[in-house]
């Protein structure tokens, strides 16, 4: 099983200036909460404890007054430093001591994901032993990602990034699960044209070895890269749609703790205190007075 996830959560944030300025995009809201609770909830839901959040040089006390160390959430929160957004493998390069001899989920902090059945889907992924697994989700303008192209076993024969050419219109997310191999793997990437490692040619190195596997999203979920204002307003929309609906909340990293079995009523009570009085902390005393 997998029990270690990365969330890379640094970056440059370059399309959302001047929002990105003073504060990280993995702080700012989606409706209401900041966006790094969406993928860290994704961990929690493959029932993943130990994390490690990548975060730019200079932003970890930011961080930490949200989120210190995972402790009142039943976890283990770290945090690393990345000294400049290299591009998305670096995340297992600058967590190499983090990963040791173990095998590791990575998430991007600006991925959004809800689906029906996600919990089962993403656990079924921590049983990865060896090679890579991502996961993929059908889109309109496959030009606009990084597109993987699989057989009816779900191996993927071919991948492109924003590829001119229809390869497949199956976009891939930012939720990956790798063997102990990645570390070595990441650190012999050469940069591309533009600076950066690029997570395409990690996953090259995988497929040639016929080791990429994939999983889908079927129609039933939605994914949301959250890397423009329009995408974030999108995202917050979808989000409030949802809650207010439904009266559950997306990505209520208590309450999945809580589900999980891993913190007590008692203990979200002393998060109400941390939130002090607002609306996310009426929900968590709705969920214990159960
Ligand atoms: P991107 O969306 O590729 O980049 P970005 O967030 O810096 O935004 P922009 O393109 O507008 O400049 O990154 C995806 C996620 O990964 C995002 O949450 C930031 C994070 N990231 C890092 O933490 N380190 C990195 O080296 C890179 C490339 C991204």
């Amino acid at each position: 099983m997998i029990k270690k996830g990365i969330i890379l959560a640094g970056g440059k944030g370059t399309r959302m200036s001047p929002l990105t300025k003073a504060v990280n995009k993995q702080l700012l809201p989606i409706y209401d909460k900041p966006l790094i609770f969406y993928p860290l909830s994704i961990l929690m839901l493959a029932k993943i404890k130990d994390i490690l959040i990548i975060v730019n040089k200079g932003q970890l006390d930011q961080y930490k007054k949200l989120l210190p160390n995972g402790n009142n959430l039943g976890i283990k929160i770290s945090y690393i430093e990345q000294k400049k957004p290299r591009g998305l493998p670096d995340a297992f390069v600058v967590g190499e001591r983090f990963i040791g001899k173990d095998n590791v989920a990575m998430i991007l902090g600006d991925n959004f994901f809800y689906s029906q059945s996600l919990t089962n889907k993403l656990i079924e992924n921590t049983k990865l032993k060896n090679g890579a697994k991502v996961i993929l989700h059908k889109v309109q303008k496959p030009e606009l990602y990084g597109v993987a192209k699989v057989n009816k076993n779900n191996k993927i024969l071919a991948i492109k990034e924003k590829p001119k050419k229809f390869l497949s219109d199956l976009a891939i997310t930012g939720l990956y699960f790798f063997d102990n191999k990645v570390v070595k793997y990441a650190k012999n990437l050469k940069p591309s044209q533009r600076g950066e490692v690029e997570i395409v040619d990690l996953l090259n190195i995988y497929r040639s070895k016929k080791k990429l596997t994939a999983q889908l999203i079927g129609r039933g979920g939605a994914w949301l890269d959250t890397g423009s204002i329009d995408d974030f307003y999108k995202t917050s929309s979808f989000v409030s749609a949802i809650e207010n609906r439904q009266g559950l909340k997306i990505a209520c990293i208590e309450e999945i703790a809580l589900n999980n079995g891993w913190i007590t009523k008692k203990q979200i009570l002393s998060l109400i205190k941390f939130y002090g009085n607002c609306d996310y902390s009426k929900y968590l005393r709705n969920l214990i007075k159960k």
